[in-house]
């Protein structure tokens, strides 16, 4: 939520900071805005409704000079998306400029004794609030703009990355955080500021990640300093960071999300790398080696996430309770963190984020940390919070996911929880040496599988076509592939905005048949398992109604395709690992459909990327 860049260096700021901001257009898109210390000494500050791009065509023609400058892509709380409730923000002086990701909560405290002293507010954010009370800090006290910062952030309650100006001071950009991702690059003599190392990473590799309360201090000429906010200097770890260009470029795909989409046997392998080893018939996962006695033997184990992470977790549910036999709870961290959970030191916290730095999930570890848990988490942005605040973990290695609809993330995140569920119930003897010998070949054949199924995508752009129509969609699975089902439905209603919902195929008696009829397509997830003729039954009942319907089958099914509309082949494979092959067609099918429909894929409206706020 929101993109934060900074420069301060020889170079000049502004294509810097465009650049930065479209690398971290993911994070928001509603409106934009840059603040440049100019080469004649003024603050100019220029920013617009609209993406990016809307903000370069309005800067055109103006000064953009200057080494220092801060820039803002916004995902709006306070306020509408418009120019004026765009950051940076200015302090009633004119001095000071600020960019803000996050929210304070008690702004409206502090906005009402702001403006009974004669401050006027120009905006309906939040933000404002802490650029005027820096000023009113400064003047009143007397005091430098490092110490008014500090002073000011002891008053403000939220959460924030901020950096700030001031015209008065061109060699000096002050950036704190508390709950709100914040990093600082390091070249040579020169500084980069941004929400992730994205917009960083094409000028140095050398960056500091900041740690909640952190305010880091940039001046040219002089090495960065990290101080608290009593100005006690905290030592920074100065981290490589090993992440390429290409992976954060759309590599020849008119979409990212496309391209994230065909990436998947790749991510997978990379996931699975000197973690399984087919031959010695064995999974590494450090994280369970550095902890058995924390994790062998758990009470019980709570996965805690949001949005897609939270599918992937169902998943993890059924996975760890067939291989290791230990109970599984599946919460929303939404929900969790405001509920009052009866966890003890015996309870184990599985944390999946694509982003690592979801709010609720961040909220959740926390409440469970002080009962006592011991907290795995699951991600994929390295460096992240969420990796550093719980007490071990696996990487996902996927690569940055910039599209907002997570798709390969999904993937490795499923492909983590199923080499720690195998890797669990090995070690507890509750899984048989035939299945896991099996599971795991089988899941080391995945990636290949995946690169023969999304040969299918021209076949699934021609069915998606047919498609484009419909209001309302219904999704069906059952077993493993119940959240497949939840999480095509997901993908559909965030991209092309055509409501849909996943169920279990069985319930579907209990409430959505009576929406089925002509125009409402139903997608089933219908291999060859267990229930494979407890879902025919479904579709006989779906067709009986005449709705469409688009059939996700085992290679070579008959039967369902005498029965579908569209059918859609999947490679055989393992039942627990069914999910990992069915998402990629329902993934396709809803950017294909969203396309069609001419929707905005990689930036779909209202969403983000990065939920850094309640
Ligand atoms: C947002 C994103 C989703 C994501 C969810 C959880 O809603 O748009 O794609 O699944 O947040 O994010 P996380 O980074 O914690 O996985």
């Amino acid at each position: 939520m929101c993109g934060i860049v900074g420069y301060l260096g020889k170079r000049a700021a502004y294509p810097v900071l465009v650049k930065g901001l479209k690398r971290l257009e993911y994070r928001g898109y509603d409106s934009a805005g840059v603040a440049l210390l100019t080469e004649s000494g003024d603050l100019k500050v220029y920013k617009t409704k609209g993406k990016v791009a809307d903000l370069e065509n309005y800067v055109s023609d103006k000064d953009v000079s200057g080494c220092v400058g801060i820039a803002h892509t916004r995902w709006a709380t306070h306020g509408e998306p418009n120019s004026t409730n765009a950051h940076p923000h200015i302090s009633y002086s004119g001095n000071l400029a600020i960019i803000h990701n996050g929210i304070i909560e008690n702004y409206a405290v502090l906005k009402k004794q702001l403006q009974e002293k004669g401050i006027e507010f120009k905006s309906n954010t939040d933000t404002e609030v802490i650029v005027h009370l820096i000023e009113y800090i400064r003047t009143k006290k007397n005091l430098d703009l490092l110490s008014s910062v500090q002073l000011a952030l002891r008053t403000v309650i939220g959460a924030y990355a901020i950096a700030i100006l001031d015209k008065n001071d061109p060699d000096q950009i002050i950036a704190a955080r508390k709950s709100s991702p914040l990093v600082v690059g390091i070249g040579e003599d020169e500084f980069f500021l941004g929400s992730d190392a994205s917009p960083i990473i094409e000028y140095t590799d050398k960056m500091v990640y900041l740690d909640d309360k952190d305010i880091a201090v940039i001046r040219r000429n002089e090495e960065l300093e990290v101080v608290d906010f009593k100005n006690t200097k905290i030592d920074h770890d100065v981290q490589k960071v090993d992440l390429n260009l290409a992976q954060i470029e759309k590599g020849g795909f008119p979409h990212f999300m496309l391209k994230e989409i065909f990436e998947q046997p790749d991510c997978l392998l990379d996931c699975m790398r000197g973690r399984i080893n087919v031959e010695g018939n064995n999974i590494t996962l450090s994280a369970i080696i550095d902890n058995r006695k924390h994790l062998i033997n758990p009470r019980r184990i709570i996965i805690v996430a949001c949005g897609t992470s939270w599918h992937a977790g169902l998943i993890g549910k059924q996975l760890i309770e067939d291989f290791c036999q230990i109970p599984v709870e599946v919460e929303y961290a939404s929900e969790f963190r405001y509920s009052n959970p009866v966890i003890n030191n015996q309870d184990v916290i599985i944390a999946i984020s694509q982003s690592g730095e979801t709010a609720d999930t961040l909220a959740a570890i926390e409440l469970a940390k002080k009962k006592g848990a011991f907290i795995y988490g699951i991600c994929n942005a390295i460096g992240s919070s969420i990796p550093r605040a719980t007490h071990t973990g696996s990487y996902i290695h996927v690569g940055p996911e910039i599209g907002v609809a997570s798709t390969k993330a999904f993937t490795g995140q499923v492909t983590v929880l199923t080499m720690l569920a195998l890797a669990l119930g090995k070690e507890r003897g509750t899984i048989s040496n035939d299945r896991y010998t099996k599971i795991i070949s089988e899941l080391s054949l995945i990636p290949e599988k995946m690169k023969e199924l999304l040969k299918q995508g021209e076949e699934i752009k021609d069915i998606s076509r047919i498609f484009t129509y419909a209001h309302n969609f219904l999704y069906l699975g059952r077993g493993y592939n119940y959240p497949v089902a939840l999480e095509g439905a997901l993908k559909l209603k965030e991209i092309s905005y055509i409501h849909a919902e996943g169920y279990p195929a069985a319930e579907m008696k209990h409430g959505p048949i009576a929406l089925i009829d002509e125009e409402m397509p139903v997608v089933v997830v219908a291999t060859k398992n267990v229930l494979y003729e407890k879902v025919i039954s479904n579709i006989q009942e779906i067709k009986a109604r005449q709705a469409r319907v688009i059939a996700i089958v085992s290679e070579g099914d008959d039967t369902v395709r005498k029965l579908a509309d569209s059918v859609i082949e999947l490679p055989q494979t393992e039942e627990c690992l069914e999910p990992l092959l069915a998402s990629i067609p329902l993934q396709m099918l809803a950017y294909y459909i969203a396309v069609a429909k001419g929707k905005d894929v990689d930036q779909p409206r209202n969403l983000a990327k990065s939920v850094t706020v309640e």
